[in-house]
């Protein structure tokens, strides 16, 4: 922990190695982000309801510099090439060269887009993550995986690209809404389920603590979960093997989203009550007890997020919607399992279809 109580997390990637720093006030201080640019240009993309908030802070750290600012609209059905397009036009008509940096202030859906431009523009520049949704504090700014959607498929176009650094002031967490905290404490819940015991227990023990947005909790809880984001990352950066672990709970959280239609349920939603379909399946493979499964439940619930199948989607159609989903593999659909109890995870395609349909009914 530095002076000023804020903590740093190191992801380890050689070259394009970076700090993630977490803390109270970072937006206030006069060079949190400001020390991150290289040369004399930066480039902010936001939007309207964060900007409101946060956006004088980040361009009084840029002042001196030729700033401009881009507001995208509200949305993830904003997260587009259209959207794109308007980045990449923002910044060919204010004169932004190859020595300019992005900084993305925003949730997840800002990162991944702003991202994405930072990668393709004039074959890539660099760019600063300054997350602003509990869930993009996590998870999303993290890794480096950047994307829009296409009509046809969620993150379809993309590209993998390290930002420079990561600030998360938790600060902006007081003006999230409760719903949006709820989302980002499902990725803090799967962190621990996917990969240490020792932190999930912590966040049962501080749970309420969080949903009260604690301050000193909370920073050690996005820290703990940045630490096992890092580490899995640093190990697997392309996702080629380890990286896939991260999607504990994804496979039936996707069918949920897809079911109800993107937007209806937020995606850590999807995720908290498809954690629970993965521990119930891990029980069915005798991969876990039933006080695993039981103590993911009550974390889930106590963190305000569903814990059952919406009715609006039935048991076949998330089981057509599992196959199709993108990481379903020639073998059939792909789940992460936990692997003799909470904090140890598999990656498995083989699992029969009845013991998939007994863990969502558990779940109904
Ligand atoms: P989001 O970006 O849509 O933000 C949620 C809402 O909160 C938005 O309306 C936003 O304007 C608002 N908001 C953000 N910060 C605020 C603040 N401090 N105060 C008030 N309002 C605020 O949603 P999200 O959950 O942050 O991100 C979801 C996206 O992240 C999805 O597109 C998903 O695909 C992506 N994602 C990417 C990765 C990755 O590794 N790149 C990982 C997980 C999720
Ligand atoms: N959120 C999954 C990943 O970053 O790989």
């Amino acid at each position: 922990m530095s002076k000023d109580g804020s903590q740093t997390v190191f992801l380890d990637l050689g070259e394009q190695s970076y700090d993630i720093r977490i803390g109270g006030g970072l937006l206030k201080e006069t060079d949190s982000i400001r020390r991150l640019v290289s040369g004399g240009q930066a480039f902010v993309v936001s939007n309207e309801t964060i900007a409101e908030h946060y956006l004088d802070d980040v361009l009084a750290q840029l002042a001196g510099l030729k700033v401009d600012t881009h507001l995208m609209s509200d949305g993830e059905q904003f997260k587009t090439m259209t959207t794109l397009e308007g980045i990449m036009g923002g910044l060919l008509k204010a004169g932004h060269n190859r020595t300019t940096t992005i900084v993305a202030l925003g949730g997840g859906v800002v990162g991944d887009t702003a991202g994405f431009a930072a990668a393709a523009y004039q074959r890539g520049v660099p760019f600063i993550q300054v997350p602003t949704t509990l869930l993009s504090q996590v998870d999303s700014s993290v890794g480096g995986k950047t994307a829009v959607n296409h009509a046809l498929g969620k993150n379809m176009i993309g590209a993998f690209h390290q930002p420079r650094g990561v600030i998360i002031d938790t600060d902006t967490l007081s003006t999230l809404p409760e719903r949006e905290l709820a989302a980002g404490l499902a990725e803090v819940i799967k962190h621990g389920a996917l990969a240490d015991i020792d932190y999930f227990q912590q966040v049962e023990n501080d749970i309420e603590q969080l949903c009260a947005i604690e301050s000193v909790r909370m920073t050690e809880a996005i820290k703990g979960s940045c630490e096992i984001k890092a580490a899995v990352v640093a190990e697997d950066e392309k996702e080629s093997g380890k990286r896939a672990l991260l999607n504990f709970g994804h496979t039936f959280g996707h069918a949920i989203e897809t079911g109800m239609g993107y937007g209806e349920w937020l995606h850590g939603e999807a995720v908290g009550a498809g954690m629970v379909m993965a521990a119930e399946l891990s029980l069915r493979l005798e991969r876990c007890s039933e006080q695993d499964v039981m103590r993911i439940r009550t974390l889930v619930e106590k963190a305000g997020l569903p814990i059952c199948r919406p009715e609006e989607v039935s048991i076949d159609e998330m089981l057509g919607f599992m196959s199709k989903d993108k990481k379903a593999t020639d073998a059939g659909m792909r789940f992460v399992v936990l692997d003799g109890g909470i904090g140890k995870t598999e990656l498995v395609d083989d699992v029969p279809l009845d013991l998939v349909k007994e863990a969502i009914s558990a779940c109904s």
